[in-house]
This record gives structure tokens, sequence and C-alpha cells, in this order.
């Protein structure tokens, strides 16, 4: 199948790739994980994978989070629980099409289910070694559109994020973007920039803030 997306901007999304891929490389960081939140046909997962990788001198492990299935639940705010395409079918061509990428995982599950499986980390094992991972540099929110999941994920994801993370929010004007800018600045991240569908915010590169608890 071709790997399609569903939305707009994905060069945004890629810029912010390869310019963590640079970033990091300059830093010397040995290891990035990245995230995304509703894979669907795969576009944005494939970008995130094709335009770090080349631009970074470490080890990047990526991972997906989707259930498929055709699950019927509240895609927006104030939106009666509906069915869209999201079904085997879909998820059987994604397997195929990235039956071959190396270091990715892909985590068959909801976001909720994700977050308490893998509180303590993901892990893969890469040439004879184990890595358990729970800091992530990007995750690209693409999942549920609705407040208090992207509100919950953002949370979970913060607390888990390495000096100078890029978080990016599709369809950021579906939901209440203004919450989560607010719930994300306690956790020292600022807005970088936003277009018609994506919206970026970044993580102080100094920053070894975990939580939001003041000291
Ligand atoms: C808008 S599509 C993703 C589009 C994709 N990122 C792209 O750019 O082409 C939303 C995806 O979120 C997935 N999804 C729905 N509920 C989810 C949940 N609770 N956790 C994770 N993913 C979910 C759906 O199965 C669907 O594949």
């Amino acid at each position: 199948m071709t790997i399609e997306g569903d939305s707009r901007e994905y060069d945004l999304l890629a810029a912010h790739c390869e310019t963590l891929g640079r970033e990091l490389s300059k830093e010397k960081r040995p290891i990035l994980l990245t995230a995304e939140i509703g894979v669907r046909k795969g576009l944005s997962t494939k970008i995130i994978m094709e335009y770090i990788r080349p631009n970074y001198s470490g080890l990047h492990f990526h991972i997906g989070i989707d259930p498929y299935g055709d699950l019927i639940y509240e895609h927006y705010d104030k939106i009666k629980a509906t069915k869209l395409d999201y079904d085997e079918k879909m998820l059987l061509e994604f397997r195929k099409d990235f039956a071959e990428q190396k270091r990715f995982s892909h985590m068959h599950m909801t976001d909720k289910v994700f977050m308490e499986k893998y509180y303590y980390g993901v892990e893969f094992y890469h040439e004879s070694k184990t890595y358990l991972l729970n800091e992530y540099g990007l995750v690209h929110f693409d999942g549920p559109h609705k407040t208090t999941d992207v509100i919950n994920e953002a949370v979970f994801f913060a607390e888990r994020a390495a000096p100078g993370a890029i978080f990016i929010f599709d369809d950021w004007k579906t939901y209440n973007t203004h919450l989560i800018r607010q719930v994300l600045n306690e956790y020292d991240f600022e807005f970088i920039s936003n277009g018609e569908r994506k919206m970026i915010m970044k993580k102080n590169d100094k920053s070894n803030k975990k939580d939001n608890s003041k000291t």
C-alpha cells in the first residue's frame, strides 16, 4: 500500500526531525527515543525515521502507538462516538509496509493502555544489547483529539521528555490547545510555532525539570 497521511504540513514535521537529529549529534547524545500516537497508514512515522536517521549520529529508536481495530470512540470534544476507517485491513497493510524498519516498534494498543504498561519505559533488543528507554526526544500527538485525552498524553510524555524535546500536535485547532500550552509551560516547554494543522512546542534545552512541582 502507499504510505499515506491524512493531514497536512508534513514538511514542518520533517524540518523539526532534521534539526533535532543535527542538534543532538552536535551534543553527542548517544540515544534518541521518539514516539507517535496515532499512526494510521504511517506517513508521519515514516517521516520521523527518514528525517532523523540520516542527520543523527547516535542510535534512534521509534515507537508508534495505535490500536486500529475499528474502535468506536469520541474522536473530538462534544462529538458522539463514531467509527472511522482504522480497521484490521489498515493494520495489516501498515505491518507489511513497516516490516523491515529497524529499531521501530508498533505498540498495538490505545494511548491509555500504553501509558499504564510502559510507565517505566519501553524495551528494545538491538545488536546483542537490551535498552530500557523512558526519555523521549520527540513526540507526534495524532491519536484521539479530545482535550482530556491530549492533556493526559502531554503530561505523561512531558514527565519523560529529554531536554530540548519537541512535541508536535496535529489538528491543534480541534481541541483546547490553550490549556495544553499552559500545562506544558509548567514542564518547561515553550510554544515555538504553528501552522494551520500542526503546533510545535519545545522543552528548554538546559531543563532538568521532570515534573511541575514548584520547588
Ligand atoms: C488522524 S489518524 C493518524 C494519522 C497519521 N498520524 C498521519 O499523519 O497520517 C488517527 C489514528 O489514531 C488512532 N487512535 C485512535 N484512538 C487512539 C488511542 N486511544 N490511542 C492511540 N491511537 C489511537 C487511530 O486508530 C488512527 O490510526
